[in-house]
């Protein structure tokens, strides 16, 4: 049986779109969205969709970046090796061996992360980490002028070349982009399962772009749609693997969506995420609570703007965030979906305006 959840994760993390160049991952949203409300799009290329409810107001909005981590060419050299710029961030270890697709003018180009190799190193250097200065990406060819044949030139977006994959155990995905494909998935699972349903407030489900370079799109969007309450669907940082101590992250994959209590840029509106909680609890969701000092989300940009929003963070745990390959666990997605249809219900003027007295 054709499973739609896992086609959309599929679909969405598949396709390219590094920040500042978010067009074909924008024009599968769109496709997604077009369907469940009135589109439209800020002036930096975010994506609204507008799904009126019983009432115009409260306005909720519900964020999710859709670029993803990649890169950009920045120079040539006359060999025909490409220097590049990181666009978001990168755990500069996964990067050698990586193979990358640049986007050029004349098509697809495929290319691979290389460096000096250890054969070649001193002693002292061969087991230091690589930086990231050092190395170039590697299309094959001989001369600069093969690569200026094959299309590359300066500004064409570099994006991880990985593709989805449905693991052993059938409940865990691996893939590239899921920060925060699996934010933009559930904006358009969660407005799917709205149609069936009552809702007393308007719902604003928002693809934003430029996350990764300092939450830009959300920046903009913001004004856009001027809510009085916000939802930031992201992906959060799984803490079940081997070096992880539970004070830095005790989330884990298959518990249950998390609720950020903490994050470098945002601390959530505590009536709002006690809300949450307690939802949570009475439909019987599993709901994890994490704290991320190191990290910021959209919810930086939206919570400031004008006097203040309500926002609260919603994360689906996933394993090695920031390289090009993750691993998110379904039941976390569904329990996600299923908590979020919930809140939406429930967010009436009254109970927004309490978010604020
Ligand atoms: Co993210």
């Amino acid at each position: 049986m054709a499973d739609a959840t896992l086609e959309l994760l599929k679909e969405l993390t598949e396709a390219n779109g590094v920040p500042g160049y978010e067009g074909p991952v924008r024009d599968l949203v769109r496709k997604h969205l077009e369907p469940l409300g009135k589109l439209s799009q800020d002036k930096i290329g975010s994506v609204i969709c507008q799904v009126e409810g019983s009432a115009e107001t409260p306005k909720v909005m519900l964020a999710g970046h859709m670029d993803e981590i990649g890169f950009m060419v920045k120079h040539i050299t006359k060999e025909g090796f490409l220097h590049f710029l990181p666009l978001g961030g990168w755990f500069d270890q996964v990067l050698l061996g990586q193979r990358v697709v640049i986007k050029t003018r004349m098509g697809d180009v495929v290319g691979v992360i290389g460096a000096k190799p250890p054969h070649l190193l001193p002693a002292d250097q061969r087991n230091k980490v690589v930086k990231r200065k050092d190395m170039y990406i590697d299309i094959g060819a001989t001369s600069k002028e093969e690569v200026e044949e094959a299309g590359v030139r300066p500004g064409d977006p570099v994006i991880p070349r990985a593709d989805f994959v449905s693991l052993a155990n059938g409940k865990t995905y691996l893939s590239k982009a899921f920060d925060d494909r699996v934010g933009v998935a559930l904006i358009v699972s969660t407005l799917e399962q709205l149609k069936s349903f009552e809702h007393p407030n308007t719902v604003y489900g928002v693809a934003t772009v430029q996350e990764e370079v300092g939450v830009r799109g959300a920046t903009t969007s913001v004004r856009a749609v001027d809510p009085d309450v916000a939802i930031v669907l992201e992906s959060d940082i799984a803490g079940d693997v081997p070096g992880i101590k539970p004070d830095e992250s005790s989330v884990e994959l298959g518990k249950g969506p998390t609720v950020l209590i903490y994050d470098a840029r945002m601390i959530p509106n505590i009536k709002l995420r006690d809300f949450l909680m307690e939802t949570a609890e009475e439909i019987e969701v599993p709901l994890q609570v994490s704290y991320i000092e190191g990290g910021a989300t959209d919810g930086a940009a939206i919570h400031l703007h004008n006097t203040g929003v309500p926002t609260v963070v919603i994360g689906v745990a996933a394993r090695h965030i920031h390289s090009d390959s993750s691993i998110i666990h379904r039941g976390d997605y569904d329990n996600a979906v299923k908590l979020l249809v919930e809140i939406i219900k429930r967010l009436d003027a009254d109970k927004v305006a309490e978010f604020t007295a």
